[in-house]
């Protein structure tokens, strides 16, 4: 039952910067769970809120709330017990942050590029002014990863966690597949709807996914790579003949942001895979997000839900505040038994080893021809297809297992092959393990128990 208090609640005093759609939004929130917050014993009040154009009407802003334009007064306030920054940018916004944290000001925030980029130096302010970062937020709004890496799994083993984290990225592929169009008219009406960052290119280059793939990485594994040194490429490149020929071979394309432990070290991955159709990634529609755990304790979790929005970001900062409020000593800095983990290297980015399709442009009567002759370079093909765009046949094949390097080298060779009338476009698998697949297909048709039994001889 709801503890019921009797005695004025505890006032929390809210500072904001920026208060655009998401700010909007929040205020709502905040007004509508009032009796919530009340019931358990506090109120979160909006003191000071600081914006571009202090003249600009906003109509959802309670009266007595001092409106300004300087953001480091509001982080300095002394009527601000914590502050919500909903600004944006990667420069004054961590200034004011970071000025607020080292005074014990506690910041609640949705800016996973300022985080990404400045993160030593949040965790510096918050360790002298023992305050907490809170950034729930800033990783695919509605699935709160943060707080079940934080909390849930703080002692669990992490060997992997990746996931679909750009909402307009997978928006656009999932439009393509629907519409049968190329990317450049996808992307316009993602635009159009207002999925995109005020630069498409942060969406559509990766960049917004390896940003978040920086601060999962964080939580997951304790350890801080900036998202420079993640090898990250997005979506521009993926053309309609791509979607077509992996939804012929069972795939989807999405675009994949994955952090993983190997026996290199740790690798830092954001570029489109393609996905076999029994793995729920391939599930993940629109402007959906949907992330994946893996541990040796629990094996697999998987989290779906809203990842973008203007609803689903500020509800999720508004869980923060609660959280804040609730727990006013709670820390969210790094998970505390991953916190040692600071001699965690970097595997090398350009030495990996995985499946990999490729779509190739061929005369139609050469196509079985030009599959045999990559068979000869070496390499494994273990599924292909063929598709017609624009008076062009491609041919698509599935490869297994190869070190990237080699298949890099052997392009040359594959468009020099007869019949073939181009260069090869590679994209790589989610898998560096093909078998996975074909396990996962047997077990679905004969059942898990006929696999199991020994000398079934599947
Ligand atoms: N542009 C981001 C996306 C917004 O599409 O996922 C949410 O972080």
């Amino acid at each position: 039952m709801a503890a019921s208090h009797t005695t004025d609640p505890r006032v929390i005093r809210v500072g904001m910067l920026g208060c655009g759609v998401v700010g909007q939004v929040l205020l709502k929130l905040l007004d509508k769970h009032r009796p919530d917050f009340v019931r358990n014993g506090f109120d979160l009040r909006l003191t000071h809120v600081a914006v571009r154009d202090a003249a600009k009407a906003r109509p959802g802003l309670p009266a007595g709330i001092r409106v300004g334009t300087d953001p480091l007064a509001v982080a300095g306030a002394r009527d601000v017990d914590v502050l919500v920054e909903l600004m944006g940018g990667t420069t004054l916004a961590v200034e004011v942050a970071c000025q607020a944290l080292a005074r014990g000001v506690p910041v609640v925030t949705a800016n996973k590029a300022a985080l990404a980029r400045h993160l030593p130096r949040y965790l510096e302010a918050a360790r002298s002014g023992k305050a907490a970062v809170a950034f729930e937020a800033a990783v695919a709004a509605h699935i709160p990863i943060m707080e079940v890496l934080e909390r849930s799994l703080a002692c669990e083993e992490i060997s992997v966690i990746k996931g679909v984290v750009n909402g307009t990225t997978n928006y656009i592929l999932t439009f393509m597949e629907r519409a049968g169009c190329e990317y450049a008219d996808a992307l316009a009406d993602a635009a159009a709807k207002g999925f995109t960052e005020a630069d498409p290119r942060l969406d559509v280059d990766g960049i917004d996914a390896a940003e978040k793939l920086s601060l999962l990485a964080l939580k997951a594994f304790g350890a801080y790579f900036p998202p420079e040194a993640i090898h990250t490429e997005g979506i521009t490149r993926v053309a309609q003949a791509d979607l077509r020929l992996a939804q012929a071979m069972d795939h989807r394309i999405k675009l994949i942001a994955a952090a993983r432990q190997t026996q290199q070290g740790l690798s830092l991955r954001v570029h489109p895979a393609l996905v076999h159709k029994g793995e729920l990634l391939a599930d993940v529609d629109s402007e959906f997000n949907a992330i994946i755990i893996e541990g040796p304790a629990f094996k697999e979790l998987t989290f779906l839900g809203k990842g973008a929005g203007q609803l689903p970001t500020a509800s999720a900062v508004l869980n923060d505040l609660v959280k804040l409020a609730r727990e006013p000593g709670h820390s969210a800095l790094p998970v505390f038994a991953r916190e040692s983990a600071t001699g965690l290297r970097l595997a090398d980015k350009d030495n990996v080893s995985l499946c990999y399709f490729l779509r190739l442009p061929v005369k139609p009567a050469d196509a079985w021809r030009a599959i045999e002759r990559i068979g000869k370079l070496g390499l494994r093909v273990l599924s292909n297809a063929q598709v017609e765009t624009g008076g062009t046949t491609w041919l698509g094949v599935i490869v297994d297992v190869v070190d990237e390097p080699r298949l890099l080298a052997l392009l040359p060779q594959i468009a020099a092959i007869p019949g073939v009338q181009g260069s090869p476009v590679f994209i790589r698998l989610d898998k560096d393990n093909y078998r996975d697949i074909v396990d996962r297909e047997q077990s679905a048709y004969f059942g898990a128990s006929l696999e199991r039994k020994p000398g079934a001889g599947i």
